[in-house]
């Protein structure tokens, strides 16, 4: 790893683990908890998370762009350089204190995603991933799993939040993928599901709706790890589409396939 994304990789990692502490010292507390939607919450600890994030990434690169989930959306004077940042993802389950949720830090640099941090603040795992340089977890290298077969594969989805006006649309893709695989998990954030593919705890992932902060390390973390992402239709995954299907290479196209088997419809 060269000098410029060792330092880049170290200010992701500060502002995570200092994000992490925060998190970790409320996750248990009672909550102040307000609502986006019907069932998208929003903590005041999402809010700190952010706040302290952004206020590491400006002490060192007070000209970069920063867009992150809850109320930053900075345009730097330098836009070279853009950090899309989830401050907590899996807020839902650190409302309820059940123990899933992450932050989530991600570079662009003219537009392309060059290095990417997941933080687990509860199990302590830190999950990265540079352009060319391959992911790591906890500083070792990791790689996707070696399941070759849907039949052999643990696989993991999450629901957007319309959820309850499209059951049937998102079951649809559930149940394709139920009558097929192993098992399916509904862990609750997004991002760690991907870094899960990518250290091969999980084989695949698909997902609808999701903002380019719930997948922009996420992504990077399992396709430098030689997992494959795309679109459900298998057409190149962007972290401004709508749908995001990550696995090991071997079941991507396989996971595909079966997408195509699901009447699509229009869920706006
Ligand atoms: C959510 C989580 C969840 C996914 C949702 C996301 P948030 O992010 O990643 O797993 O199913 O679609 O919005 O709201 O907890 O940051
Ligand atoms: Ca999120
Ligand atoms: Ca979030």
């Amino acid at each position: 790893m060269n000098r410029e994304m060792d330092e880049l990789l170290g200010v992701a990692w500060e502002a995570a683990s200092a994000a992490g502490e925060i998190i970790r010292a409320n996750w248990q507390q009672p909550k102040t908890i307000g609502y986006k939607g019907a069932i998208d919450l929003v903590t005041s600890v999402d809010r700190d998370s952010e706040r302290k994030i952004v206020e590491i990434i400006q002490r060192y690169f007070p000209n970069h762009s920063i867009l992150a989930e809850e109320e930053t959306n900075v345009e730097g004077t330098q836009n070279e350089f853009r950090w899309i940042v989830d401050p907590l993802d899996g807020t839902t389950n650190f409302a309820h204190g059940y123990p899933q949720f992450c932050v989530s830090i991600a570079l662009e640099q003219h537009g392309q995603v060059i290095a990417g941090l997941v933080y687990d603040p509860l199990r302590r795992e830190c999950f990265r991933a540079a352009t060319g340089k391959g992911a790591t977890l906890n500083g070792e290298p990791i790689a996707t799993s070696a399941a070759n077969h849907l039949d052999k594969a643990l696989l993991a989805t999450g629901f957007p939040y319309d959820h309850r006006e499209h059951a049937d649309y998102y079951l649809s893709y559930f149940r394709a993928f139920m009558t097929r695989c192993q098992g399916i998990r509904r862990g609750g954030s997004a991002a760690l599901d991907l870094s899960y593919v990518a250290c091969g705890r999980l084989d695949g992932f698909w997902e609808m709706k999701l903002k380019p902060w719930d997948t922009a390390a996420g992504a990077l973390i399992v396709s430098e790890a030689g997992g494959k992402l795309s679109d459900f239709a298998g057409k190149p995954f962007t972290i401004w589409g709508d749908e995001t299907l990550a696995a090991n290479s071997s079941i991507h196209d396989e996971m595909v396939k079966v997408a195509n088997t699901v009447a699509r419809a229009r869920v706006d």
